[in-house]
């Protein structure tokens, strides 16, 4: 397996603690971790596997070193590109927007062509609206640190196990 460069924004902590974690559960041997306010696009294209990390801010947006960047992607062709997504979220505090900044870099990543893996299923969460809900999934890992920090761990041993046999 190719390395896996993962990207993750976060304004708190909780994107960057999680961004670990998966990095551990992918063996860290396999995962070059980015900080998205510390890189650039190219190091990113670099990558034919990525995961892609954000929490959700504002009402439904971005974290605000994603939305600084996103206008960068724009010029990337990720085609041939095997890309996972995690996102956290407030599901009680934000029910109708829960996670979206998620939907949405998982829009731009597919507009720019890349093969989206790891979509995850909503049972065990509560909320009311979410753009990264697709097909009555989730477009990848969901979590909430704020509400079930302690499901936290397992989920993401869960997703990897998933998502690592189809990196390339
Ligand atoms: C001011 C504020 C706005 C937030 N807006 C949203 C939101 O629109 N949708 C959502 O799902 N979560 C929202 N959250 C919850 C954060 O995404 C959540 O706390 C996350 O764990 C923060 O991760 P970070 O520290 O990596 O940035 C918000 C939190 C705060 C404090």
């Amino acid at each position: 397996m190719k390395t896996i460069g993962l990207f993750y924004g976060s304004e708190t902590g909780n994107t960057e603690s999680v961004a670990a974690m998966v990095a551990a559960e992918l063996g860290n041997q396999n995962v070059e971790l980015h900080n998205i306010s510390e890189t650039d696009a190219e190091t990113l294209a670099s990558y034919d596997n990525l995961v892609i990390g954000t929490s959700t801010w504002g009402y439904g947006q971005l974290q605000g070193d994603w939305e600084t960047f996103f206008p960068e992607l724009d010029g990337l062709d990720l085609s041939g590109k095997t890309v996972a997504l995690f996102g956290l979220g407030d599901q009680v505090n934000y029910a109708d927007v829960f996670l979206d900044a998620m939907g949405s870099l998982y829009e731009k990543f597919k507009e720019r062509g890349a093969m989206i893996i790891g979509h995850w299923p909503t049972t065990g969460y509560e909320f009311s609206g979410s753009t990264a809900v697709v097909d009555r999934d989730f477009v990848g890992l969901a979590l909430d640190a704020d509400n079930q920090d302690d499901l936290t761990p397992h989920r993401v041993t869960q997703w990897v196990s998933g998502i690592s046999s189809q990196f390339q």
